[in-house]
């Protein structure tokens, strides 16, 4: 099949990739130049694993364009994967997904199928139609097919996806999508028909559930504390229970990125336009937003100025095993050492180059190229993602670097039992001293 892909980031980039690798003619175009030009040599502009290898095996049947006319024209399909950032109040705003809507209107030749693939609000199905008919001479039929990638393992997730959504109103929708999928039918992933306004819910319910369990058990490290119980072995305790699962219930400094913040305020804004408080919803938010002090409480009582300290930062991207920087907890807690005039070094392997650029107006930033280049004659040690070489790291790293091994972990990597010998700090646990 022909399909066009608007938007060319984590999600429309991927989605090109897979979808060529499919076998299906993919068109892919983004308004960045700077984007398309190295897509167009070949080159992914992102990091995902196996990203840049499957899009060597399917360039054949990908190309990539900044030029509407040329991506619309063709193709009667068109998936929209552009952004929907955070707005007023937590508002998507839908400036970008318009545009792409009122291109769609200016240059469509034929009757066209749009697949909406960014997260958008309740109800943005049938305003799309509205809009695309009103603005054009054709008729447009809109699916709702929320993506659930996660960044990091963008590829493996929708090439083994958990379940597909598809909102649709007719059934010839319902039978092109099952078309593009087939091998996912095959595969015998469940695949699920709904209507457009359920398959918009479900892409917000979903998120705001992981990100509740988030910060369910981000409450739980907080009592833990006072207590003396140990939040890991409650996580996993809890975690074994089929009915609860294992997975988000990691206690930390909270999350970041682009999609649980913005999407748990989306929900909230919902809510409220509809005069239906979501309190769960408000509560998640409320507690994620403060959790980030809790290891600066830490720092700050165990320090009594941090005045020309060396702290060392490890892990400055939103999670670990991701080059994005964008809400990343780092962004928050660095601003508050450089507000305390700490001397700050940091170190990455994927999202130095983000964060240097996230930071460049603030000077008293070290950028480093390595861990123990970072952690040298360090006064305390900041760890802020579960990136896989911060994991690995033995404690004779930090005894044998820094002034003094003084650690705060705020991802709970290492097991306090091993971490004798060094100060370290931990959530939900009690510190080794
Ligand atoms: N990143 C994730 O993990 C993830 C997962 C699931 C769903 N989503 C949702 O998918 C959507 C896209 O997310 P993303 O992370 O890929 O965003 P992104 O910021 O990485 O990429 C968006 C791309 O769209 C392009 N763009 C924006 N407006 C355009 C326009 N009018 N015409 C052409 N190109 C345009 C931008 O230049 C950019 O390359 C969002 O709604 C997001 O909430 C994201």
């Amino acid at each position: 099949m022909n399909i066009t892909v608007v938007g060319l980031g984590y999600v429309g980039l991927v989605n090109s990739v897979i979808l060529a690798s499919y076998f299906h003619n993919v068109i892919g175009l983004d308004f960045d130049k700077t984007k398309v030009a190295t897509l167009k040599q070949g080159t992914a502009t992102i990091q995902e694993p196996n990203l840049q290898s499957l899009m060597n095996d399917a360039s054949p049947r990908l190309r990539f364009t900044t030029n509407y006319k040329d991506a619309i024209r063709p193709n009667k399909i068109i998936y929209i994967a552009v952004d929907t950032p955070e707005g007023r109040d937590g508002k998507p705003n839908m400036t970008n997904f318009n545009l792409v809507l009122e291109e769609i209107a200016k240059n469509a030749i034929q009757d066209s199928y749009i697949v909406i693939r960014s997260t958008v609000p309740v109800g943005t199905n049938k305003y799309a139609k509205k809009y695309l008919e009103e603005n054009s001479d054709y008729k447009f039929d809109v699916i709702s097919h929320p993506e659930f990638l996660s960044q990091g393992s963008a590829v493996d997730d929708m090439l083994n996806p958990s379940r597909l959504i598809l909102g649709v109103s007719t059934k010839a929708a319902e039978d092109l999508m099952l078309q593009i999928y087939s091998n996912y039918q095959k595969r015998r992933i469940p695949i699920l028909i709904t209507t457009p306004e359920t398959a918009e819910l479900i892409k917000y319910a979903a998120n705001n559930y992981l990100a509740m369990k988030i910060s369910y058990i981000n409450e739980m490290a907080r009592l833990c504390e006072i207590v003396g119980a140990d939040i890991e072995e409650v996580s996993v305790g809890i975690g074994l229970d089929p009915r609860i699962g294992t997975q988000y219930l990691k206690a930390g400094v909270g999350y970041g990125g682009t999609c649980f913040p913005k999407d748990t305020r989306a929900l909230s804004w919902l809510g409220s336009s509809h005069e239906v408080p979501l309190e769960l919803v408000q509560a998640t938010i409320k507690i994620n937003n403060s959790q980030p002090d809790i290891l600066i409480k830490k720092i700050n009582s165990h320090f009594k100025s941090l005045s020309n300290l060396n702290i060392a930062v490890l892990g400055v991207a939103f999670k670990g095993g991701s080059e994005d920087v964008r809400n990343s907890i780092a962004t928050y807690v660095v601003k508050h050492l450089l507000d305390k005039n700490a001397r700050v070094r940091v170190y990455d392997s994927l999202a130095i180059e983000n964060f240097q650029k996230e930071m460049q107006r603030h000077s008293r930033i070290d950028y480093s190229t390595s861990i123990l280049e970072t952690l040298d004659n360090a006064d305390a040690v900041i760890i802020l993602t579960d990136a896989k070489e911060l994991k690995e790291l033995d404690k004779s790293c930090f005894i044998d670097n820094m002034k003094k091994p003084i650690i705060f972990d705020g991802r709970n990597l290492y097991r306090p039992q091993n971490m004798e010998g060094t100060t370290y700090y931990s959530i939900g646990r009690q510190t080794v001293k």
